[in-house]
């Protein structure tokens, strides 16, 4: 007999004879010759229940004993339920148990606060929430090939090692076989790579490199910052979406942007509707009401200059100053979004001076095509540009940030060579996930938190 999913046994349309499930033991409960259980699988939030009988075989040795958490594969009859809330339960033939759970095992009814479940490795996939979670990822990262494969988008894999600093900002994690003697001598020559290495902080240099010949691509891997920002929307350890494409100005880099977070959060609304419930029950109340309207609205956009000039007359007593040539914070961004716009909304422009030295120079001669999108609830989301095609001044950006030929000859090829108006942008994940599911901390939309102080697992 093949294996039923619980989720498609509660949406089943008839009674069935012979149905086997395979699970673990939400909760059992004992009546008078009989037991209630209930068993998830993982395919769904809910679970289904079973009632064994007492006369079964094991009944007394086993089942009678199973707890929260336990392995069981049973099998039996789908029948129409008879108490309320589910229309299936299972009438047992056979219940095999494969591992009851400890008398200390930790996921009880009431739920766990979750930074304690952070700490249990074995504990926390089968709590409510983070199933819910990890289908949504696995959902969305679906939902972004297809959406990059239908339109034609070459999936490029780029390095995770690498010996470019692609964002300038020097926040990168040293790859090396010195020993820190080595390392301290300078000995880079000796190391494994014969110069120093590091894992990557973003795909977009390498990308660049496939969209001026492949015309659209997208990178979609895991990226590394060695930030020591401990907030609630920064990882050590992130994957980032990256498509670049040539032929494109900053107009269609937006466009890009919007149409993708449009389309993964319908996406979302449409294939992952219980998890999205679950969300709206317990973490977000206007969690479905903000999606939607993020689905059919039109989104904001403002030039960097215009968002200064909103920032410094809303009166806000913000904890940053507004000042023209200094970063939007978080809390700049979030009243942009959620209070002056109450939408998402794409900052445009940006002075120069705070962006990095691969982003083309407006005709101002102070901005850079440069745009980031901001979500309420989160700020930025998605970072992006139109890239420096010019040669020269490209080559003047590196010296100013102080980037050696040597390093980036490579890169500036591109330019020697068939350069070409090209533009792309870097969703985070993470990010992404926090807006579709409401949870507030990045490390839990994420697997296996990396994060300053924390590498467990
Ligand atoms: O704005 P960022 O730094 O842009 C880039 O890396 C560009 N090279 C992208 C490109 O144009 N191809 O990062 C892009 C996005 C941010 O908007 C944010 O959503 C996410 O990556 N991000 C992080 N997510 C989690 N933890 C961190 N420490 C993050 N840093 C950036
Ligand atoms: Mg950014």
């Amino acid at each position: 007999m093949d294996r039923s999913r619980v989720k498609d046994l509660l949406a089943a349309e008839a009674p069935r004879d012979a149905v086997l499930v395979q699970g673990w033991v939400r909760t059992k409960r004992d009546a008078k010759g009989f037991s209630f259980i209930e068993i998830n699988d993982g395919s769904t939030v809910k679970g289904v229940q079973v009632i064994a009988d007492a006369s079964l075989p094991n009944y007394d040795t086993e089942i009678h004993h199973l707890r929260t958490g336990a392995a069981v594969e049973v099998t039996g009859e789908l029948v129409a339920s008879r108490g309320g809330g589910q229309s299936f339960e299972i009438v047992a033939k056979s219940v095999l148990v494969h591992g009851n759970a400890g008398e200390d095992f930790p996921l009880q009814k009431k739920g766990h606060s979750l930074e304690f479940l952070r700490s249990i490795a074995h504990l926390r996939p089968r709590a409510n929430l983070f199933g819910c979670v990890f289908r949504v990822r696995s959902r969305l990262a679906y939902a972004i090939h297809r959406f990059f494969q239908e339109r034609g988008f070459v999936h490029v894999h780029t390095p995770i090692i690498t010996a470019s600093d692609c964002e300038g900002a020097g926040e990168m994690f040293r790859v090396t076989t010195l020993d820190g003697a080595a390392l301290a001598a300078g000995k880079d020559a000796e190391d494994f790579f014969g110069k120093p290495t590091y894992l990557t902080v973003s795909g977009q240099l390498e990308g660049e490199t496939f969209a001026c010949a492949l015309s659209n691509i997208y990178t979609f891997g895991p990226t590394f910052r060695a930030e020591n920002s401990n907030t609630s929307r920064h990882a050590a350890e992130f994957w980032m979406i990256e498509p670049e494409m040539a032929f494109c100005d900053l107009e269609g880099d937006m466009d890009l942007a919007e149409t993708m977070i449009k389309h993964l959060v319908a996406d979302a609304l449409e294939n992952c509707a219980d998890d999205l419930e679950f969300f709206g029950r317990f973490v977000d109340k206007e969690l479905r009401a903000r999606l939607e309207f993020v689905r059919d609205r039109p989104f904001e956009r403002v030039s960097y200059t215009e968002a200064v000039e909103i920032l410094r007359a809303s009166g806000r007593p913000f904890e940053f100053p507004v000042e023209y040539g200094h970063n939007l914070q978080s809390e700049h961004e979030r009243y942009l979004t959620e209070e002056r716009f109450q939408c998402p909304v794409t900052v445009y422009n940006y002075p120069k001076e705070i962006k990095p030295f691969y982003m083309r120079q407006n005709d101002d001669d102070k901005t850079v095509a440069a745009m980031d999108l901001l979500v309420p609830g989160i700020g930025e989301i998605v970072g992006g540009s139109q890239r420096e095609e010019r040669l020269d001044r490209l080559a003047g950006n590196l010296a100013r940030h102080g980037l050696g030929e040597a390093e980036y000859g490579w890169y500036l090829d591109l330019r020697r060579h068939g350069s070409v108006p090209h533009a792309g942008f870097g969703l985070g994940f993470e990010r992404l996930l926090m807006f579709v599911t409401g949870v507030a901390n990045i490390r839990d939309v994420i697997p296996f938190p990396r994060v300053p102080g924390w590498a467990e697992f």
